[in-house]
């Protein structure tokens, strides 16, 4: 039996990690603890609520307005005693945040094997996105088992001169996480009340488009509902006051746009399911979309998810205004070039992510003998 500690803090990592954190615990190989950061506080807790995790540890570090060093610190400090008095025999991080990157630096500290799930994404652009680059590649630097979701991942870590046994590709576990969440009956009053209505699912939060990008982009997300009056703009938006703030300054006051609270991911998945596309800057939701047959519109100027750009769903738009409405434009227009975006060939993962990971971490400490395949896209 191994003990295997999971660490995470905010809510994509919540949501990509509860697959794995549930099937740790079916396996009597392996012996879960869970540890969170509360890098994110609600909207954590509303993961956590959904998938029915209880964690062993809360670090409970947010504060409002947090900044990059004080998240970093705080998880340091806080993981020390967790880790000295658990004794672990591998540390599970997730992705690209300040958890996942102070989260590795704490095990390294302690000497703790590491295993890196979501491994191996990379634009190289050390402000795009800020600072999950950076995060990555420093955990990958720190990493003995790099969970890679693709193989274009895989290859980038190859190309980093990781060692070709120590990188797996094993699917997104963001994929696990919807087999259970989307449902064919699935109500909301929101949804009821424009049924007649196309709908825009916008989501946008990064750093580095706080401030002027957001603002073009809220601009060209308000034009074009004024433009068609069967649109309808659903924006559940992020808790950073600082979004919030742009938000309300140029999307309040429409009886087209619902500004909402952040929707719990049951409901977030159904929402999207329902859309007629979705426009967003999240790492999470490229991910998610392909496997929902949505087309997404990226609103960045570089992504670290180019198998979704090859697949033809996600479209990088950037952030200047004329160009994203422009796009907007194209695609509420053009019924083939909406038809050609509408594929639902997912390059993410098959749901087994998972189950990949368990069994990579029983060969990687002995306690199975037989080498688990990798995940494969079926053509
Ligand atoms: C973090 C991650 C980012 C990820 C995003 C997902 C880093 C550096 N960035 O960015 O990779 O895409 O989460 O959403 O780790 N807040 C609340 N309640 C919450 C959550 C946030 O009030 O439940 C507010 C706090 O005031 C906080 C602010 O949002 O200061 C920003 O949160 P923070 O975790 O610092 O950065 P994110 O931009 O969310
Ligand atoms: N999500 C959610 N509720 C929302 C918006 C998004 O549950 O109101 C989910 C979404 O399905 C995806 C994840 O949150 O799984 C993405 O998180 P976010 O965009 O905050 O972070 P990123 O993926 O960019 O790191």
């Amino acid at each position: 039996m191994k003990k295997i500690m999971t660490i995470f803090g905010t809510r994509p990592e919540a949501i990509k990690m509860a697959p794995l954190v549930l099937q740790l615990k079916k396996d009597p190989l392996l012996q879960p603890v869970v540890v969170v950061t509360a890098q994110h506080r609600e909207m954590l807790d509303a993961v956590l609520d959904t998938f029915g995790i209880e964690p062993d540890y809360d670090l409970n570090v947010m504060t409002p307005g947090q900044s990059l060093s004080q998240i970093t610190s705080r998880v340091l400090v806080g993981l020390e005693r967790v880790i000295q008095d658990e004794s672990p025999d591998m540390i599970l991080v997730h992705g690209d945040t300040t958890t996942t990157f102070a989260g590795s630096l704490a095990a390294f500290y302690n000497e703790v094997s590491i295993g890196h799930v979501e491994a191996g994404l990379r634009t190289y652009n050390k402000y795009a996105p800020f600072p999950e680059e950076i995060n990555r590649q420093m955990t990958s630097n720190m990493a003995d088992l790099h969970f890679a979701p693709t193989v274009q991942a895989r290859q980038n870590l190859l190309n980093e001169r990781k060692s070709e046994h120590a990188v797996v590709v094993t699917g997104n576990t963001a994929i696990d996480a919807m087999r259970t969440t989307i449902h064919e009956q699935y109500e909301s009053d929101i949804l009821r009340r424009h049924q007649d209505k196309r709908i825009i699912l916008l989501t946008a939060h990064r750093r580095e488009n706080i401030g002027e990008p957001m603002t073009h982009i809220f601009k060209a997300a308000r034009r074009i509902v004024d433009t068609f009056d069967d649109v309808v703009l659903v924006y559940p938006m992020h808790k950073n006051p600082k979004v919030r703030e742009i938000a309300h300054q140029y999307l309040d006051n429409h009886a087209r746009i619902e500004l909402i609270e952040p929707l719990d991911v049951v409901d977030f998945h159904n929402f999207a399911h329902h859309a007629y596309f979705i426009m967003t800057d999240s790492g999470g939701v490229q991910e998610e979309a392909p496997s929902l047959g949505k087309p997404v519109l990226v609103l960045r100027d570089t992504t670290e998810r180019p198998e979704g750009v090859e697949a033809g769903t996600l479209r990088l738009v950037g952030t200047n205004e004329a160009d994203v409405y422009q796009h907007l434009l194209q695609l509420l227009t053009d019924v083939t070039q909406y038809k050609a975006m509408e594929s639902a060939d997912n390059p993410y993962g098959d749901g087994y992510a998972s189950e990949r990971i368990c069994e990579h971490i029983k060969y990687y400490f002995g306690l199975i003998s037989d080498k688990p395949s990798p995940f494969k896209v079926e053509k």
